[in-house]
């Protein structure tokens, strides 16, 4: 069971040191982990001239876990991708083929005071958005702005585009994961005008009959949206494709309030995972022990569920996370007035302790 930790650049490193605290808590009475360091990011181009350094993706291919702080700073994203510290991540994943990027959202009754949203819609809400990361129209040809021929006008082209076997490998992805939760998963198309999706929820179908234990529903992606905002509750395991996943991911990460609670995982074959929080290096309060370390311990709860099938593990790390919340301990971005307001560390030690 090896996991390589790549911290990566500003609160990346913070905050993964407290996923790291939790991991060793929750394995303390069993075999463990066997836990690396490499570098990724700025902190990689450094030392290497290189976002992602071969020793890096070497050591990420000999792992079963990673898992990954924040990688770039605002002074390289200006820079050529070669030497953008961001994009020593995005080679890291389609280096490792992970198409499957799952983004829990799940609602904390000790936060919905501070949510803008009804806590009548949002008590209760515990659904994953599972994005298919590596096709679609980001990826599809022909792509690009031409001139047309007979006109003169410009013309921007990109492809919709899906095979069946880059379906289906998500689609078993989506019922694996419902297995582990409540047996639900919707897949979210446009059948109804796009080719590519009529295809989608074809493939979606017959995958689903592998699955007679786990319900299946199917909806348009412009109502999908709609009942993401008006019935949350009701979504368990949602699997959409790349574009519709990105937008609705968004929508869906504002039902829980702070950036700085949302986990991920992406995954490929052989339950090799990425473990990540969803948010970024921060600079803005990087060094200062303000960020908020639970996405990064939440995603360490994925590796645990997703990539090592520790499924009592992964619910220990997630109930210490509510343990603390109920508490009252909140970093600076969840603070409420009467909260106890604590740092980095002292969230993470609390995890740790639960
Ligand atoms: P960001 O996510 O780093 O920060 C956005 C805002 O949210 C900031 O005000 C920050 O202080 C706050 N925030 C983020 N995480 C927080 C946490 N755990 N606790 C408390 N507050 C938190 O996004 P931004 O500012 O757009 O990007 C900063 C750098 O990070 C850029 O260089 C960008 O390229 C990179 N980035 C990297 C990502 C990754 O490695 N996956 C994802 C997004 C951005
Ligand atoms: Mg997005």
């Amino acid at each position: 069971m090896k996991i390589l930790v790549l911290p990566g650049d500003g609160i990346g490193n913070e905050v993964t040191a407290q996923a790291v605290k939790a991991l060793r808590a929750v394995t303390a009475n069993g075999p463990g982990f066997e836990m690396t360091e490499g570098l990724i990011g700025d902190a990689a181009l450094a030392v290497h001239g290189d976002p992602l350094p071969e020793a890096t993706l070497e050591a990420a291919r000999g792992a079963d876990a990673i898992l990954f702080g924040a990688a770039g700073t605002y002074e390289s994203d200006l820079l050529p991708p070669e030497k953008r510290g961001g994009h020593g991540l995005l080679r890291l994943r389609k280096s490792l083929d992970l198409y499957a990027n799952y983004r829990p959202v799940t609602a904390f009754p000790e936060l919905i005071g501070a949510s803008t949203l009804r806590r009548d819609v949002i008590e209760g809400v515990d659904l994953m958005v599972l994005r298919e990361l590596t096709g679609d129209i980001y990826f599809g040809t022909p792509r690009g702005v031409h001139r047309d021929d007979r006109t003169g006008e410009r013309v921007g082209i990109n492809t919709m585009r899906y095979t069946e076997s880059e379906i289906r490998r998500v689609g078993h992805a989506a019922f694996r994961a419902a297995r582990l939760r409540r047996r639900k998963v919707c897949s979210v198309d446009k059948a109804n005008v796009l080719e590519t999706m009529a295809l989608w929820r074809e493939v979606m179908t017959e995958v689903g009959r592998d699955y007679p234990d786990v319900e299946l529903t199917h909806l348009y992606v412009d109502a999908a949206s709609m009942h993401l905002i008006r019935r949350p509750r009701d979504f368990d395991v949602i699997v959409t494709g790349n574009i519709f996943g990105d937008i609705l991911s968004d929508a869906a990460a504002m039902l829980t309030g702070s950036l700085g609670m949302l986990p991920s995982a992406s995954l490929g074959e052989g339950g090799r995972g990425l473990y990540e929080p969803v948010h970024g290096s921060a600079p803005d309060i990087a060094g200062r022990d303000l960020a908020n370390p639970l996405a990064s311990i939440m995603s360490s709860a994925l590796m645990l569920r997703l990539s090592f099938g520790m499924e009592a593990e992964a619910a220990a790390v997630e109930t210490a996370v509510r343990h603390v919340l109920a508490e009252g301990y909140r970093t600076a971005d969840i603070a409420e007035p009467g909260s106890r307001q604590v740092g980095t560390e002292e969230m993470g030690d609390a995890v740790a302790a639960a």
